[in-house]
């Protein structure tokens, strides 16, 4: 783990008031802030009164949860966040609000003068390091609604390997070289996210950022492994392979993707 390896730690300190603020008039109504919690994600999952725009953004989590069951290292230093969205009567929606998220998330680094990536389905990288990973999970309401959690978690200011002791990681405050405001990062991570949930060319924007597309990459299922060619994202945001056997779909719940030579490339 490093810290404040190079750059500058982001100014502020999570607000509540400023981040609710700077979000009005947008989708995201019921904003919490708090210091630890178990994961943001389980905290909207459980929570009685769950509502589209629901938002907990945390300093830190004691039990924050990767994708595929693994543990998200969430120290003090980063940010942590879930917001809920609906979902759709058959859960439609919901493959599409992580994708989302991480064009978001893409677009709001981008404006900090970063450049970046996504590596499918919702990695952030910063050349070829991991800066940003989403959760997505479906979650029904007592009045049986039907609802996507989003969480994203984002290195603002630590990067780390304990995800995946496999992946390289990278901090914004290491590549930034000027300061940021974290209540107006998360605020703006919000107002892009809400765009790109109703963006009817969300895909397209994902496809521009995606590393993978056009590059062989090595898919590893329950199965064991094998290499394709990344050639498209689908409408549902399956990545797209072509095969010896010709072309296949594949979705992010069962499996995982990697470069192969490494982790992006
Ligand atoms: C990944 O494995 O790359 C996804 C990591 C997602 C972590 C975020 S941090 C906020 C939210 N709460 C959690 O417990 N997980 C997500």
């Amino acid at each position: 783990m490093e810290r404040y390896k190079s750059g500058v730690p982001p100014t502020g300190k999570l607000d509540k008031l400023i981040i609710a603020t700077l979000t009005d008039g947008s989708m995201w109504k019921c904003i919490d802030v708090r210091e630890t919690i178990d994961s943001t994600n389980t905290f909207l999952k459980r929570k009685s009164d769950l509502k589209c725009g629901d938002v907990i953004v945390a300093e830190t989590q004691t039990a924050g949860r990767g994708r595929r069951g693994r543990t998200w290292f969430s120290p003090r230093g980063n940010l942590y966040m879930s917001v809920c969205v609906n979902a759709g009567k058959d859960f439609e929606k919901a493959p599409l609000a992580g994708l989302a998220m991480a064009v978001a998330a893409a677009e709001t680094i981008v404006s900090l003068g970063i450049d970046c990536n996504i590596k499918w389905p919702n990695d952030i990288v910063i050349n070829g390091k991991k800066v940003c990973g989403v959760l997505s999970e479906t979650a029904v309401s007592h009045e049986n609604r039907r609802f996507c959690i989003v969480g994203i978690g984002i290195n603002t200011e630590i990067s780390h390997f304990c995800e995946e002791p496999m992946h390289p990681a990278v901090a914004l405050c290491d590549v930034c070289g000027k300061k940021f405001d974290i209540n107006k990062f998360t605020a703006d991570l919000l107002i892009a996210f809400e765009k790109y949930l109703c963006t009817a060319n969300m895909i397209e924007k994902y496809k521009k950022y995606c590393v993978n597309i056009g590059k062989t990459v090595k898919i590893i299922g329950s199965g064991g492994e094998y290499t394709a060619e990344a050639v498209d994202i689908g409408e549902n945001g399956n990545l797209i392979i072509k095969t010896k056997s010709g072309y296949a779909a594949i979705n992010s719940g069962e499996v995982s993707v990697r470069g192969v030579y490494g982790y992006c490339d």
